[in-house]
């Protein structure tokens, strides 16, 4: 079956992993002449604004609603952060993820044995840590009305709502059951229930939608933080609204060590996924060469397994990296002080390099 794919790499350091990511692409893609596949590149965030003063344009989202995958780099650029918000490089990402329906955002975070050290956990808590975070993406405070600046001068006012209605904690809630019935069957659903309205209508109803055989607890966002740098191992599927998820995830990084290894997939009900590393666009060493294209690479394994048919390859490129990184070889984001540090293509080059040593096995 063909696929298309939307190729979407952004600002900062997107271009370059995703680059690295679209060689390995092709690379797979001369090899095996069963994936039928296609992309087609286009600008989004602060590439967009500058070529087009828009950080969307609508037929860069038609595209994206029309493929099977959409592979992101990142968005964010710091010359743009005096526009309103709803006209900044992350409103593209908002507006794609809310358009497109992709309600689900996986966010997966595990040791690697070999990184154990570059972990600023002590070895024995981040140790066999593994876990995915089941993020809500489409609704909370990111997306609920009313929302706005009002006023004038001293009597400004900014606000924000957060809602959630049955149904979207239904399905978001079910999404993490059938990610925990793969995994070990455990789910810890996070909110603020003792403050919140909207969480606790959201712990009543995952309550009420997680079956028996699922073990299910509950932490307050507050204590789920510190659960996951004092015991990351306790967590196995996480289920969150949209703004705890996001601050979560990012803790839950530096289980792994660095924040540059963290793939997501963002899912809706159907085919089309959005696949992005869970960082940002790093405009601080964007051009240097430092980035580590390794969440980028691990966002295209997910894309093969959820939107585009090849399971065999998601699995091989998730190997690819794991040898990579016992092999010893680091970004600067994961050397330390005595190691020599890759650079983004060369570490793209040895994924391929592994994966053409399985082809040949
Ligand atoms: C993420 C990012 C985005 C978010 C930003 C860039 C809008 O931080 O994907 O975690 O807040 O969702
Ligand atoms: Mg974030």
């Amino acid at each position: 079956m063909s696929h298309k794919i939307t190729v979407l790499p952004g600002d900062g350091i997107g271009p370059e992993i995703m680059d690295e990511t679209l060689r390995l692409l092709e690379w797979i893609v001369e090899r095996d002449p069963q994936l039928d596949l296609i992309w087609e590149e286009f600008p989004i965030g602060g590439a967009s604004l500058e070529q087009y003063d828009k950080p969307l344009l609508p037929e860069v989202l038609k595209a994206a609603k029309n493929s099977s995958a959409i592979l992101l780099g990142a968005v964010g650029d710091p010359r743009w952060d005096d526009l309103p918000v709803n006209r900044r490089p992350e409103a593209a990402l908002l507006n794609l993820r809310k358009q497109c329906g992709l309600y689900a955002n996986l966010r997966p975070a595990r040791i690697y044995s070999e990184l154990v050290e570059s972990s600023p956990l002590k070895n024995h808590r981040a140790a066999g840590a593994d876990l995915v975070i089941v993020r809500e993406l489409t609704g909370g405070i990111y997306f609920s009305l009313p929302r706005g600046i009002e006023g004038t001068g001293e009597h400004r006012r900014g606000f924000n709502t957060l809602s959630y209605t049955r149904e979207e904690v239904v399905r978001i809630t079910e999404v993490a059951v059938e990610i925990a019935r793969q995994r070990s069957g455990k789910i810890t659903s996070i909110d603020k229930a003792n403050v919140l309205e909207s969480s606790k209508l959201w712990r009543e109803v995952v309550t009420e939608t997680v079956p028996d055989d699922i073990q299910l607890n509950h932490l307050y966002v507050d204590n789920a933080a510190m659960q996951l740098v004092l015991d990351p191992c306790q967590f196995d599927v996480i289920v969150t609204g949209n703004m705890f998820g996001d601050i979560l995830s990012d803790i839950a990084s530096q289980i792994s060590g660095s924040i540059g290894l963290l793939p997501s997939a963002s899912l809706r009900d159907g085919a089309l996924g959005m696949y992005e590393p869970v960082h940002g666009s790093a405009p601080d060493i964007a051009g240097t060469g430092m980035a580590n294209p390794l969440a980028m690479i691990l966002s295209l394994a997910m894309a093969f397994r959820y939107s585009l048919d090849a399971v065999g390859w998601a699995d091989k490129i998730e190997k690819a990296v794991d040898q990579v990184i016992a092999s010893g070889k680091r970004t600067a984001d994961l050397a330390r002080d005595n190691e020599p540090a890759l650079n983004t293509t060369e570490i793209g080059q040895a994924v391929r390099e592994r994966l053409q040593q399985m082809e040949e096995i």
